[in-house]
């Protein structure tokens, strides 16, 4: 008897978008400055290592930046649009309450049939989808996945709250994901605690035909940057564990670019070199579920990352929810 050949899921193409209009944080603290709301390079630069954001215009929605990101990484792969059967968009901005922004998306490429779908889980978002369409994948429920990041923060934002509003920019980034004969995704790992939904939330609804709560994001920031800093460390080393290997042979760190300050302080306490973490958090800001697909996207396309190494992805965000997949390029 000849057992079945295991088959494993690939990423084969990434790619990225990111909205027209470029706001550097001098130009971003005169503007909040003229409505009276102070900050400045300084402290932007010294909190956050944040020192330009892309903001979206009323047209470039998630669904727009998203398809555009998606085209890059179809193109990439050596793919059409046609050769799609799955497409998963991590998104807290969707276009609209629903249809979902995937399915958005899917109508863009010109893609019928197959599944699409969004996934929610903020800034952990596109780990939680790319976990999702890796396990679909492997058990051959799909065979060429799109899994995109696609956000427009701006939009939620509340431009009189200094404490979050200079924190955020626009963006998608996407991959395409394969099945193959070859290990790709090596292990993952998701987690949540809503016991903690409060320290970063949208607590806004629409009902009755009005916006009810309030539809901007508030977030307790020391809290959310000590619970990121705990998890991050936690679940990359349970991940590398689940794959049979060590800290050691993580070639580069992608995580979540939320805050400079968090990316140094997993690297340390991951005794990784500052050289090996992937950091794009100076030129996007936090783009939340796009965030690691733009920083994959960047670190690929100027040859850092490249076939052979192994790479961690990790997330961290509203829920509380958190996740790392390691993957092999
Ligand atoms: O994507 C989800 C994950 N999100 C994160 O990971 C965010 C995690 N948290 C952080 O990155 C940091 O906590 C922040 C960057 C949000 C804040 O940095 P911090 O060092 O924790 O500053 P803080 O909130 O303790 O504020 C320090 C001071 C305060 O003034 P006083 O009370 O000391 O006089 C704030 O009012 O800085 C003030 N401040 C600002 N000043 C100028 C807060 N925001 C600003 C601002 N410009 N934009």
């Amino acid at each position: 008897m000849t057992s079945s050949p295991r088959v494993y899921s690939r990423i084969v193409g990434t790619g990225s978008a990111l909205p027209e209009r470029l706001v550097d944080n001098a130009t971003l603290a005169a503007e909040l400055g003229a409505r009276g709301v102070e900050t400045s390079d300084d402290w932007i630069v010294a909190r956050t290592g944040i020192r330009q954001r892309y903001i979206a215009s009323p047209e470039e929605s998630s669904s727009v930046l998203g398809t555009r990101a998606a085209r890059m990484a179809i193109e990439t792969a050596g793919l059409a649009p046609g050769d799609i059967d799955l497409i998963i968009v991590a998104t807290s901005t969707p276009d609209f309450v629903f249809p979902s922004t995937a399915c958005l998306v899917q109508r863009a490429l010109g893609i019928v049939g197959g599944a699409a779908f969004d996934v929610q889980a903020v800034c952990s978002g596109f780990v939680y989808g790319l976990t999702v369409a890796d396990a679909m994948i492997r058990t051959g429920s799909a065979r060429h996945a799109l899994v995109i990041g696609a956000e427009t923060f701006s939009r939620i934002l509340d431009w009189n709250d200094r404490g979050t509003c200079v924190l955020f920019g626009d963006g998608a980034g996407a991959v395409v994901l394969s099945a193959s004969d070859r290990p790709g995704i090596l292990a993952a790992k998701l987690h949540a605690d809503g016991r903690h939904e409060a320290i970063l939330r949208t607590a806004g609804n629409v009902s009755h035909g009005s916006i009810t709560g309030h539809p901007f994001l508030t977030m307790d920031g020391q809290a959310v940057f000590k619970l990121a800093v705990g998890v991050l460390d936690e679940v990359a080393r349970e991940t590398v564990a689940a794959a049979g290997l060590t800290v050691a042979d993580i070639d580069w760190l992608v995580p979540h670019q939320a805050n400079v300050r968090i990316l140094q302080a997993t690297g340390r306490r991951l005794g990784l070199p500052a050289e090996k973490v992937i950091v794009t958090v100076d030129r996007h800001a936090n783009t939340s579920a796009a965030s690691v697909p733009l920083a994959l996207d960047v670190a690929m396309r100027d040859g850092r990352i490249r076939e052979g190494h192994r790479v961690m992805l990790q997330g961290v965000g509203g829920g509380f929810t958190w996740g790392a997949v390691l993957v092999q390029i």
